[in-house]
């Protein structure tokens, strides 16, 4: 690819300056120490992006707090001091690369495939689908119990700490985890919010907890401070849903977010190039641009550069996001730059389990 392409090109997100668009995808690889603590081994391989030339990477998604965010066995937390140090040699290995890093702040809700507690959710509503073989689970997942209001509350509290957490130990910004089927997304889903107080019924209200999770991680971690939000449809337990509201839910989803003043949104579809709706020509990356007037990262298939200059090209994203692909190519930015072949992806490489391999930090 050309240096004059708009994905090799420099970008400024919040006060961040990043030496291209390519972004490394959150991934959950649950290779943390079972107390939650990032590992040196976690260090090497997120460095690899960075050195591999991707401007920004987004870590996995990291739980905050004790009581109920964990979805998975190994999966890293940020829950109290310890665990935050823990990923000091994480933002140093990648900024040692001269790359950006931000922390993916997530909390499971009903997709919990561990027996440490029980889940909670917006819902007493059993999640669709299947626990993730790749994160070590099989089998239905159980019924969440209902959250209170005061849970609720301890959820946007505990996203701020975590955020505050998160700028101390040097990371670049965070990411609130709004996709995919974890809690806050189980909030803005019709069929898993059955609320009738101010978090349930209309869309307005569905994506209430979103909205106030943000405003509270503004105001814990003041203006400067790069705070980003991921939105999906399909969830990971249910690829196929779609907002029942269409382009029209798109509007409120994403207008109701840009007032809680966050950097950036990061949309995530299966296919990133193809219409968010039936009815609809626009990407769903597009729809977030044209909504919320934010800088928006697109994800989904990619990792063939072409489609993801074309995002840019035609102003539907401002970044882009890979996942899979950059897994067997953490190169990706300089094999693209290069003209060089990318290696193929194939789902065998997570298989039996997505732990870390040996590879990955050496
Ligand atoms: C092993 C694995 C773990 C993932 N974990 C997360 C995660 O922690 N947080 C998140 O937002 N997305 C997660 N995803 C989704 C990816 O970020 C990305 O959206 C998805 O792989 C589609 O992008 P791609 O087509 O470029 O792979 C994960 C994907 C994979 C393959």
């Amino acid at each position: 690819m050309k240096d004059t392409s708009k994905m090799l090109s420099t970008y400024t997100l919040g006060h961040l300056e990043l030496s291209n668009r390519a972004v490394l995808s959150p991934m959950t690889r649950t290779s943390a120490e079972s107390s939650g603590k990032a590992t040196a081994e976690m260090a090497r391989y997120y460095a690899r992006f960075a050195k591999g030339g991707f401007g920004l990477v987004i870590t996995e998604g990291i739980y905050f707090n004790y009581e109920n965010s964990r979805s998975y066995a190994n999966q890293p937390g940020i829950a109290d001091d310890e665990q935050a140090k823990s990923w000091k040699p994480v933002v140093e290995a990648v900024h040692h690369e001269e790359g950006k890093v931000i922390a993916q702040l997530m909390h499971g809700g009903a997709l919990v495939q561990h027996e440490d507690f029980v889940s909670i959710a917006p819902s007493a509503v059993a999640p669709v689908g299947e626990m993730l073989a790749e994160h070590g689970g099989s089998g239905k997942f159980s019924t969440p119990r209902k959250m209170t209001n005061d849970e609720i509350q301890y959820v946007i509290d505990s996203f701020a700490l975590a955020a505050v957490r998160a700028k101390e130990v040097g990371f670049d910004g965070v990411e609130v985890h709004g996709a995919n089927g974890y809690l806050l997304d189980q909030f803005v889903t019709d069929y898993t919010n059955q609320r009738t107080d101010e978090y349930g019924g209309s869309t307005e209200k569905r994506i209430r907890l979103i909205v106030k999770v943000l405003h509270a991680i503004r105001a814990a971690v003041g203006l400067d401070y790069v705070v980003g939000v991921r939105i999906s449809q399909g969830k990971v337990n249910d690829f196929h849903h779609k907002w029942a509201g269409g382009e029209k839910d798109a509007e409120i989803i994403f207008e109701q977010i840009a007032q809680a003043f966050p950097t950036y949104i990061h949309t995530t579809e299966y296919k990133a190039f193809a219409p968010a709706f039936s009815d609809s020509q626009h990407t769903l990356a597009a729809l977030a641009k044209r909504y919320s007037k934010l800088p928006v990262i697109a994800n989904g298939k990619l990792g063939e550069p072409k489609k993801a200059e074309s995002l840019l090209e035609n102003g539907e994203a401002d970044m882009i996001a890979i996942g899979k692909e950059a897994l067997v190519n953490a190169d990706w930015v300089h094999k693209v730059k290069e003209g060089k072949p990318l290696k193929p992806f194939h789902h065998q490489y997570l298989e039996p389990i997505a732990t870390l391999r040996k590879e990955e930090y050496a």
